[in-house]
């Protein structure tokens, strides 16, 4: 059982997983994660041996206007899951974020002390907090710059600005690494046989916005976080190590197939 199944990584969990039945907030088969009885009806009615959980509230500097709505689908919303999944015996796949950290530290083991410093990033960490409080048999995947065919990315937006401006203004001073959805999607797949536990799984390879962006368009000029003022604060290192299972490939391989791809 997919949830979040309309979004950029639930597009890709789709291919992995083509047996899997399929939720979403919109489209034909309804399913509002913030409803407590309709998760657990829902799951009921599925008997899923695995439910993955790809629904969120991802916009983050949307999250500072709109911190209640963010802690009831990114934070509360677990413990109803998580409730519905240990009363059917299912695991829980559900994917968490770099954002959780407070980024003072360069690099972030799977143990690190979360500490988030935005309203996406608390109730994110309610979320994780509230499936591990409510089950054991979890799988929570943290992820970072995620970018795929099938949603509102950054390097989505960098072609688009890159067409209509001379120069792109990009920030020099966030590093962290960033994630193609399709890869991701392959390794949960991997993942779903593992011990149940938190993971720290991207693409490797560490860069900065800037240097992201440079590598999909030509015209990038890098500019400082003061420069570019966002409403959510991020954090300036949100470098996820994973120490727990094989590595994925480079981020500029997985551009170079998203870029193909996004062509054909
Ligand atoms: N994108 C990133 O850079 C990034 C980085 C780190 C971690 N993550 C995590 O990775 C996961 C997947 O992210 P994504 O970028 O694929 O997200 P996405 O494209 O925004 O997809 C999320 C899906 O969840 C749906 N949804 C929202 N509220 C819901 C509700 N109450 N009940 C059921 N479904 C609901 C959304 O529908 P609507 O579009 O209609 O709202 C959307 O289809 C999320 O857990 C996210 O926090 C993402």
């Amino acid at each position: 059982m997919i949830i979040g199944a309309l979004g950029m990584l639930g597009h890709d969990l789709q291919k992995v997983f083509p047996g899997a039945e399929l939720f979403d907030v919109v489209g034909d088969n309804l399913l509002d994660i913030t409803d407590e009885n309709m998760v657990m009806e829902t799951v009921e009615a599925v008997q899923p041996d695995v439910v993955i959980n790809a629904a969120a509230y991802t916009d983050v500097d949307g999250c500072e206007d709109n911190a209640g709505l963010s802690l009831k689908v990114n934070g509360e919303a677990l413990a109803n899951i998580a409730k519905a999944c240990h009363k059917m015996g299912a695991k829980l796949v559900h994917y968490s974020t770099d954002y959780i950290f407070d980024g003072k530290k360069q690099e972030y083991v799977e143990s690190d002390i979360p500490n988030p410093i935005n309203a996406y990033g608390v109730s994110k960490l309610l979320g994780e907090k509230n499936i591990q409080d409510n089950m054991d048999d979890y799988c929570i995947i943290r992820t970072s710059w995620l970018f795929g065919k099938n949603g509102k990315n950054f390097i989505e937006t960098m072609l688009a600005l890159s067409e209509k401006m001379d120069t792109v203004n990009v920030v020099n001073d966030q590093f962290g690494k960033p994630t193609y959805a399709a890869d991701l999607a392959r390794k949960t797949k991997e993942l779903i046989d593992l011990d149940p536990g938190i993971y720290h799984i991207t693409n490797e390879g560490v860069c900065s916005w800037y240097e992201f962006a440079s590598a999909a368009i030509p015209n990038t000029v890098p500019c400082s976080s003061e420069e570019f003022i966002r409403k959510a604060k991020r954090p300036k290192y949100s470098i996820l190590v994973n120490t727990k299972t094989n590595p994925m490939r480079h981020w500029k391989d997985a551009l170079t197939d998203y870029l193909k791809e996004k062509k054909t």
